[in-house]
C-alpha cells in the first residue's frame, strides 16, 4: 500500500485535515488536488492550532513533501502570506513545496466578482467563501484564465490580463495593466523555486514506492457535478478529481478513506434535510465549535444523514470510513440518523438531484440512545459507552463500509484506530 486518499464525504468541514495529519506522520508526500483557499483545514498539535487554506496539511511533518496540483486555484499573494506565517512558526518550506505551473491564478478581479455577484448575495445566493474560487475556475474553463506559469513572462502575462478584462468587459487603463503585470511577475519571482510540473514528480515518487497521501478539500456534496448543485463549490471534490487535479492515473490511488462527521454540518446556502433549527442544533454548534475556519460563519448543524452518506460512499468508492467529532454528541439523550427521504408521501429510492425536491424531503429517522460520558480520553473502541458503539455500528452498517478511525477530540492523539 503506497498511496491513500482522504476525502470529505459530506458538505466539507469533516475534519479531513485531522485525519490527514493523523495518517500522515510517515507520508512522503501530501497532495492538494482541487479547491483553493476556500478550504480551511485545522490541525491541533500540543495545544497549538494551525489553519491551512492552500498549503497541504502535511507541512507540519518536517520530512514530508507537499504538492499543489494543477486542479487547484491559487491566489499567489495569499499563498505567500500563508507560507510566511508558517515560516514564522519555524516550519520550513525549502525543498518541500511543489506547485504545478498549470494551476489557475485567482486575481483580485475574481475576488471582486465573487463578493459582488448574484451568486454570493442575490436571489440565487450560494453563500460562497468570497475567495474568488468560482470566478477563477469559470475563467479557467472559459479559457481566459491565467495560469501560474504565465506569470513568468511579462509580455505574455500583459496580453493575458488585457484579454481577461476585455472578456469581462471591464475597462482597465494601460497603467493598471502594467502595474498588475509587474506585481504578478514579482510574486512569481518569489515563488519560482516551488513551481514545477508535479505530475512528473508524482509519477516518479509513486514508482519509487513513496507513501503519497491525497488530501481532499470541501466534500462530495459540494462537488460541482455530483453535489447539491447549484449550492456547491466549483471543483471536483470527489475521488475522480484526484486524477485530473494532479495528473496521475486513478489506479495510483490504492485506498480511499471517506471522512464523515458524526453529525452533519453545512456552511452557506442550499438544501440540508436533517438540519436542526432548534436547541439541539445550537448545542451541537457550540460543543463542536461549528464556526467556519475560513469565514467565521456559524455552520448549520443537523443529524447524520445516512442517505446522503451512502450516496457519497458509492460515488467515491471508499474503502473505509473515518468518523470524526463523535465527542461532540456526548450529553445528548437521543441521537438520530436519517435513514430515508420521503417526498409527497413517497419514499425516494435515490437522493434527489433537483434542489427544490431536496429542499422538500422529509427525513425518516432511526432514533438511538445517547450517552453522557466524556469520551475524549478514550483510545479504544471497546471502552466507548455501549450507546456510542451502537451508534458507530449503525453508521457502519448503513454505509456498508468499515469504520477504521474514530476521532474523539481535535488533538492528534484523540483518535481511536479500529484497524
Ligand atoms: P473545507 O476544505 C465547507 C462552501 C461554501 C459555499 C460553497 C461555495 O474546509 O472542508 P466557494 O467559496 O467554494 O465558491 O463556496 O461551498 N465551501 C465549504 N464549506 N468547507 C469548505 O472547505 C468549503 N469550501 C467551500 O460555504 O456554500
Ligand atoms: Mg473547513
Amino acid at each position: 500500500m503506497s498511496t491513500l486518499a482522504v476525502l470529505g464525504c459530506m458538505w466539507g468541514d469533516e475534519a479531513k485535515a485531522k485525519i490527514v495529519d493523523f495518517l500522515g506522520d510517515n507520508a512522503d508526500v501530501v497532495v492538494r488536488f482541487q479547491g483553493g483557499s476556500n478550504a480551511g483545514h485545522t490541525i491541533c498539535v500540543d495545544d497549538k492550532k494551525y489553519v491551512f487554506h492552500s498549503v497541504p496539511s502535511g507541512i507540519l511533518y518536517p520530512g514530508t513533501k507537499c504538492v499543489i496540483g494543477a486542479g487547484v486555484v491559487i491566489e499567489p499573494f495569499d499563498l505567500m502570506a500563508e507560507i510566511a506565517e508558517l515560516e514564522a512558526h519555524n516550519i520550513s518550506f525549502t525543498g518541500r513545496l511543489y506547485i504545478d505551473e498549470r494551476a489557475g491564478v485567482v486575481l483580485p478581479l475574481h475576488k471582486d466578482l465573487d463578493a459582488g455577484s448574484e451568486i454570493s448575495s442575490g436571489a440565487h445566493k450560494i453563500g460562497t467563501t468570497k475567495r474568488g474560487i468560482g470566478p477563477a475556475y469559470s475563467d479557467m474553463v472559459a479559457r481566459v484564465g491565467i495560469r501560474l506559469g504565465d506569470l513568468q513572462y511579462p509580455e505574455w502575462l500583459r496580453s493575458r490580463l488585457q484579454n481577461i478584462y476585455s472578456y469581462h468587459k471591464i475597462e482597465r487603463s494601460d497603467a493598471d495593466i502594467e502595474n498588475e503585470t509587474s506585481r504578478l511577475h514579482e510574486i512569481w519571482k518569489q515563488m519560482q523555486g516551488y513551481i514545477c510540473q508535479v505530475d512528473n514528480l508524482l509519477r516518479k515518487w509513486y514508482l519509487d514506492d513513496q507513501y503519497i497521501l491525497f488530501e481532499g478539500a470541501q466534500g462530495t456534496l459540494l462537488d460541482v457535478s455530483y453535489g447539491t448543485y447549484p449550492f456547491v463549490t466549483s471543483s471536483h471534490t470527489m475521488a475522480g478529481g484526484i486524477s485530473t487535479g494532479c495528473g496521475v492515473p486513478m489506479r495510483y490511488v490504492d485506498k480511499i478513506i471517506g471522512v464523515y462527521k458524526a453529525y452533519c454540518t453545512r456552511v452557506g446556502d442550499g438544501p440540508f434535510p436533517t438540519e436542526l433549527n432548534d436547541a439541539i442544533g445550537d448545542k451541537i454548534r457550540v460543543q463542536g465549535n461549528e464556526f467556519g475556519s475560513t469565514t467565521g460563519r456559524p455552520r448549520r448543524c443537523g443529524w447524520f444523514d445516512a442517505v446522503a452518506a451512502q450516496y457519497t460512499a458509492r460515488l467515491n468508492g471508499i474503502d473505509a470510513a473515518a468518523v470524526t467529532l463523535l465527542d461532540v454528541l456526548s450529553g445528548l439523550e437521543e441521537i438520530k440518523i436519517c435513514t430515508g427521504y420521503w417526498h409527497n408521501g413517497v419514499k425516494l429510492r435515490e437522493i434527489p438531484t433537483n434542489p427544490l425536491i431536496m429542499g422538500e424531503v422529509v427525513p425518516e429517522y432511526l432514533s438511538m440512545k445517547g450517552w453522557d460520558k466524556d469520551i475524549t480520553e478514550i483510545r479504544s473502541i471497546n471502552k466507548l459507552p455501549r450507546a456510542a458503539q451502537d451508534y458507530l455500528e449503525a453508521i457502519q452498517d448503513m454505509l456498508e463500509i468499515p469504520i477504521e478511525i474514530v476521532s474523539v477530540g481535535k488533538n492528534r492523539n484523540q483518535t481511536i484506530v479500529i484497524k
